[in-house]
C-alpha cells in the first residue's frame, strides 16, 4: 500500500508541488491524477517514487515509512519495489527491446536464464514480443510504451507510477496502454498516473483533480468537460476538497494471499484506430484480484 500523510513541497519564487496531500491507494487499484499544467502531478507522483524529497510530511510504502531514507536506500526500494512509466518512454536507444527491459533487472543483479524468463513473460503480457530484437527507433509510439510498460513491470514492483503515459500516443494507442495499466492494478499493484487524457477517466478507480498542490475529488461530468474543453479550472462545486484523512483511519486491507495465479495472458493486438472515445470502457470498480507477484515469476 502507498500512502502520503500531509505531505508538502514548496520550490522557489512560491512554487507549489504538494500542499499538505494526504492520500492512501491500495493494491489492486488504480488512481489518476488530473489538473492544469504546473498544478502538481508530477511532483506528486516523484515524492512518491522517492525521486524527490518532500518538505513536510511522510511517504509509506508497504507499512514502512521511506521519504527519510539515505540516497542509496531509497535508490534500492526504487529498483525493487517501484516501477516508472514516463511519456517520453525513456528507452535507450542503442538497445533492443528485449535488453531494455533486461535493463531493470540488472540492477539488481539478475542476469542469466532468469532474467531471460522474466524478460520474455513481461514482454508477452504487454504483447510485444515480437518487437524483442527492434531498436527503439524501429517502434511505433504504442509499441516503445510497451517496451517501457514491461521494463516497469519486469521485477514485478508493488507501485507503477505514471507519468503521462499516453501523451504521445494516438486515442486508440492510449487507450489500449491505460487498460493494461489498469490489468497491472487488477493482479495486485497499486497504480497512480498523472495524466491529461480524457481516456485514463473511463479506466481507473479514482479521478482527483489536482489545483495549486492540493488534491480534490471532481465531479466526473464536469471533470470530463473541464479535461475534453480545456477550460481553466473546475467550480468549486464540482471539486470537493479530497479529505485525506478520513481514509488514513481506515481499516487496512487484509494482506493478499500468496500467488497463486498464472501471470497475465498476452495482451490482444492493437485495436484499429477507428472510433474517437477508443477502446472499450471496462467495467466500472471490479473488485481488486489481490496477489502479491502480478508476474507469477520467481524472486
Ligand atoms: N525542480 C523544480 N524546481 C522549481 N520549481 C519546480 C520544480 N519542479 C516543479 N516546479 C514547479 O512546481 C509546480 C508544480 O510542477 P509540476 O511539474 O508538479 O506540475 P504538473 O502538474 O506535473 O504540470 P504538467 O502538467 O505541466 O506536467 C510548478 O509551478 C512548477 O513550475
Ligand atoms: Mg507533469
Amino acid at each position: 500500500m502507498l500512502e502520503l500523510r500531509h505531505v508538502s513541497k514548496r520550490y522557489g519564487r512560491g512554487a507549489v508541488g504538494a500542499a499538505d496531500v494526504s492520500l492512501m491507494v491500495e493494491p489492486g487499484e488504480i488512481i489518476a491524477l488530473f489538473g492544469p499544467s504546473g498544478s502538481g502531478k508530477t511532483s506528486i507522483l516523484h515524492i512518491m517514487g522517492l525521486l524527490q524529497e518532500p518538505d513536510e510530511g511522510e511517504v509509506w510504502l508497504a507499512g514502512e515509512r521511506v521519504d527519510h531514507l539515505r540516497e542509496r536506500k531509497a535508490a534500492d526500494v526504487r529498483s525493487r519495489q517501484l516501477g516508472f512509466v514516463f511519456q517520453s518512454f525513456g528507452l535507450l536507444p542503442l538497445l533492443s527491446g528485449e535488453e531494455n527491459v533486461a535493463v531493470a533487472l540488472r540492477l539488481l543483479g539478475i542476469g542469466g536464464e532468469a532474467a531471460r524468463a522474466r524478460v520474455s513473460n513481461a514482454m508477452a503480457a504487454v504483447g510485444i514480443t515480437h518487437r524483442a530484437q527492434h531498436r527503439p527507433g524501429e517502434m511505433s509510439g504504442g509499441e516503445q510504451q510497451r517496451i517501457a510498460l514491461a521494463r516497469a513491470l519486469v521485477h514485478a514492483p508493488q507501485v507503477l507510477l505514471a507519468d503521462e503515459p499516453t501523451g504521445e500516443l494516438d486515442t486508440a494507442t492510449a487507450g489500449y496502454v491505460v487498460d493494461m495499466l489498469r490489468k497491472v492494478a487488477r493482479n495486485g499493484a497499486t497504480v497512480v498516473i498523472a495524466t491529461h487524457d480524457p481516456v485514463a477517466l473511463d479506466y481507473v478507480d479514482t479521478a482527483f483533480f489536482v489545483r495549486d498542490g492540493t488534491l480534490h475529488v471532481p465531479d466526473r461530468a464536469e471533470l470530463q468537460m473541464w479535461i475534453t474543453e480545456g477550460t481553466g479550472v473546475l467550480s468549486d462545486a464540482g471539486s470537493a476538497a479530497y479529505p485525506g484523512s478520513r481514509r488514513l483511519t481506515a481499516t487496512p486491507p487484509a494482506p493478499p494471499p500468496p500467488h497463486a495465479g498464472p501471470p497475465l495472458p498476452p495482451s490482444p493486438p492493437l485495436p484499429p484506430p477507428a472510433q474517437p472515445g477508443a477502446a472499450a470502457p471496462p467495467e466500472k470498480k471490479a473488485p481488486p484480484v489481490v496477489e502479491s507477484d502480478p508476474w507469477g515469476l520467481p524472486h
